[in-house]
């Protein structure tokens, strides 16, 4: 049933050695049953369904409540395995955690395992013609030319490795809501959206939709969509009763507002409070919830003008409104103050947020971070930011945080934008599946460590020799550093071709309106953050997060041209200066680039030709923007300081 499309990590069945049969108390038949039935055959090569309770695979809800809503818990037994959940979800969740442990062969019984956080989300940012806004694996799975695919074999696909890797929740559409998605709320479009929904429905996921905050004056005629005009609030009121009577298990809404030239609360002179609250409260009998975003700046800064700084926007907007959300609303914060770089501080947001209800977003979709031609595997980065402490304290780590910060911790957790798209191994480089993997893993359990979850990828999608799976796991696992070392130096962001955000243009960004900028001139390079002598965001994190920060001599290596301009040849902590840190990393960038080519050819007898050409074709792209980008920084600031490469290594001039 599945035939058409590469399945990544489901592609292997348990083989029939052990499993042959399998049981499940029916005490409430319902949607989840059924997909459980269908999956058992899928997952369990030749399995079938037994009339008794010692069957090799044993299904068994259980009441004790321990495993909450989604958790399950694996046994072995003399006669094969018993799975208990609390729910149908949570058997659910069981079958694909068994099949994933005998795949990988690394299963040890008995097993537990409960998710992290509640909502584990992706945010489509699908366009109904069928492009995806920073997509790179082909058009979207939905839409197509302003009409819905409808191809619901491969959106069942979809849900069922959505589910297979624990995510929960997923909104279909662009945040930037467009013409045509503006009536996705309306008849028609949902009674179609109800069928994507319904698919999902079976794997446990709920659907959102992205909303145009004008809606009011877009769909509804009014001349207005203030918040607090009561004419607005009951036309969002009558419109959400609607979408309720045609998808009563709708999630909720995804809002991004005053950002980026969506219209918001701000046109009204209201705040993000009044915006959302309003939403809130028309959602709120259905049991809906409004996800708003904290993705807000003005994108029109000018460039001339040293006192604004972007960086510091979403928390002077957003900390002032902690505790003033209605109980329903979400606030989702990106990872990091600016914008999805490939080195960041975290948000100074978590850990402050103490009464507001939370989502963690990051970007699977590798928008600043190779566009899913270059090899990047995201979760190590992922893993700092989970693990980032924002006030010295164990709850204070961001993956506790987002949750117990949370008034309501069902309503908070951790969501992505979505990386899949028409192509055939549905992300464009094989590897990039890793990604998107590796973000449901790290969702569901933020313990992971980045190699387990690279492994574990690797183990269900290829068969591998150990030599390798040594190998391919050394790509992944170095690949972030890799990337960062030919693209932006020591956190300075955004020297990327603007628009398209792929491929080396340093000065693109320097005299333009988005308030991203890097002040590199003669003497020296960064921007000035710190309380002291600069834009005073230091200020926004704990004091002794701050302290270290507003101390170059503390401030982290990594992070340091986010934090401080400092003169080339200012030293690191590593013993080399700044001018010689940015040569020696393109240097060996490019040289790593060049080693995991030879790698994946050397694997190339163990590997499925697809896979083989396809990597090796994204790897030779990668090597021509790893040497792009090296030359252009290299020359860049070589004419800039005047300094040379100490190891007297080719700098063009
Ligand atoms: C980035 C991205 C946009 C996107 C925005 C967002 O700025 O380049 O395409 O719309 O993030 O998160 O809303």
């Amino acid at each position: 049933m599945f035939e058409k499309r590469d399945l990544c990590w489901l592609l292997k069945p348990v083989s029939k050695k052990q499993i042959v049969t399998w049981f499940m108390e029916d005490r409430a038949p319902s949607v989840t049953a059924r997909t459980i039935e269908r999956e058992m055959p899928l997952l369990f090569d030749g399995i079938s369904r037994s009339q008794k309770e010692d069957a090799s695979i044993v299904l068994s809800l259980t009441e004790e409540g321990s495993l909450g809503d989604e958790g399950y818990s694996i046994d072995k037994t003399e006669s094969g395995y018993v799975i208990k959940g609390g729910t149908q979800k949570g058997l659910l969740y069981g079958i694909f955690g068994l099949h994933r442990l005998l795949v990988g062969k690394n299963g040890s019984f008995p097993y537990i395992s409960i998710p992290d956080q509640n909502y584990r989300m992706i945010n489509h940012w699908d366009n109904f013609d069928g492009t995806i806004e920073r997509g790179y694996s082909g058009n979207s799975i939905f839409f197509d030319h302003n009409k819905f695919r409808g191809d619901m074999n491969l959106i069942r696909q979809y849900a069922r490795l959505l589910a297979s890797v624990g995510i929960n929740a997923v909104s279909i559409n662009n945040v930037n809501v467009r013409k045509y998605e503006r009536f996705f709320i309306t008849g028609d479009y949902l009674k179609e959206i109800k069928k994507i929904g319904d698919i999902f429905t079976e794997y446990g996921i709920q659907i959102f939709l992205a909303i145009d905050f004008a809606a009011p004056i877009s769909v509804g005629k009014l001349s207005t969509a203030d918040p607090l005009c009561p004419e607005v609030a009951s036309w969002w009121r009558h419109a959400v009763e609607e979408l309720y009577r045609i998808i009563p298990d709708f999630g909720g809404f995804v809002v991004k507002a005053d950002s980026e030239h969506e219209p918001g609360p701000f046109t009204y002179g209201r705040s993000h409070g009044d915006g959302a609250n309003m939403l809130a409260k028309a959602i709120r009998p259905f049991g809906g919830i409004i996800v708003w975003r904290c993705f807000v700046y003005d994108c029109t800064q000018d460039w001339r003008d040293r006192s604004l700084d972007r960086a510091r926007a979403a928390y002077d907007l957003f900390h002032e409104l902690d505790g003033s959300f209605d109980e329903n609303v979400i606030l989702q914060i990106k990872n990091g103050p600016i914008d999805f770089q490939i080195r960041e501080p975290v948000s100074p947001l978590f850990g402050s947020l103490k009464e507001t209800n939370q989502i963690l977003e990051f970007q699977i979709t590798q928008e600043y971070t190779g566009h899913q031609k270059d090899i990047c595997y995201l979760v190590p980065m992922w893993k700092e930011v989970l693990d980032f402490d924002t006030r010295h304290g164990a709850s204070s780590l961001v993956k506790k945080a987002v949750r117990e910060y949370s008034p309501n911790q069902k309503l908070s957790g951790i969501c992505a934008v979505g990386n899949v798209g028409m192509d055939r191994n549905w992300t464009g480089n094989k590897m990039a599946q890793a990604n998107w993997y590796g973000y449901g893993r790290l969702a569901w359990d933020n313990d992971l460590t980045s190699e387990e979850i690279a492994k574990e990828w690797l183990y269900l999608s290829f068969d591998l020799t150990d030599d390798a799976m040594k190998k391919a796991l050394s790509i992944l696992i170095t690949s972030r550093d890799t990337y960062e070392n030919y693209t932006c130096p020591l956190a300075v962001g955004f020297m990327c071709k603007p628009g398209i955000h792929y491929g080396c243009d340093i000065d693109g960004y320097e005299y333009d309106c988005w308030g991203t900028y890097h002040y590199a001139d003669r003497d020296g390079v960064g921007r000035d953050r710190t309380a002291a002598t600069g834009t005073g965001y230091t200020k926004q994190y704990s004091p002794l997060k701050f302290q270290e920060y507003e101390d170059i001599h503390t401030c982290p290596d990594q992070l340091l041209l986010f934090f401080h301009h400092v003169p080339y040849t200012h030293v690191l902590h590593s013993g080399k200066t700044v001018i010689q840190h940015i040569y020696d990393t393109h240097f060996d960038g490019v040289e790593k680039v060049k080693e995991y080519q030879a790698k994946w050819e050397s694997i190339r007898d163990v590997l499925d030709e697809d896979s083989y050409k396809n990597v090796r074709d994204r790897l030779n792209l990668q090597l021509k923007n790893a040497v792009e980008w090296r030359d252009q920084i290299n020359t860049y600031f070589f004419r800039k300081s005047g300094i040379g490469d100490e190891a007297g290594r080719t700098i063009y001039n």
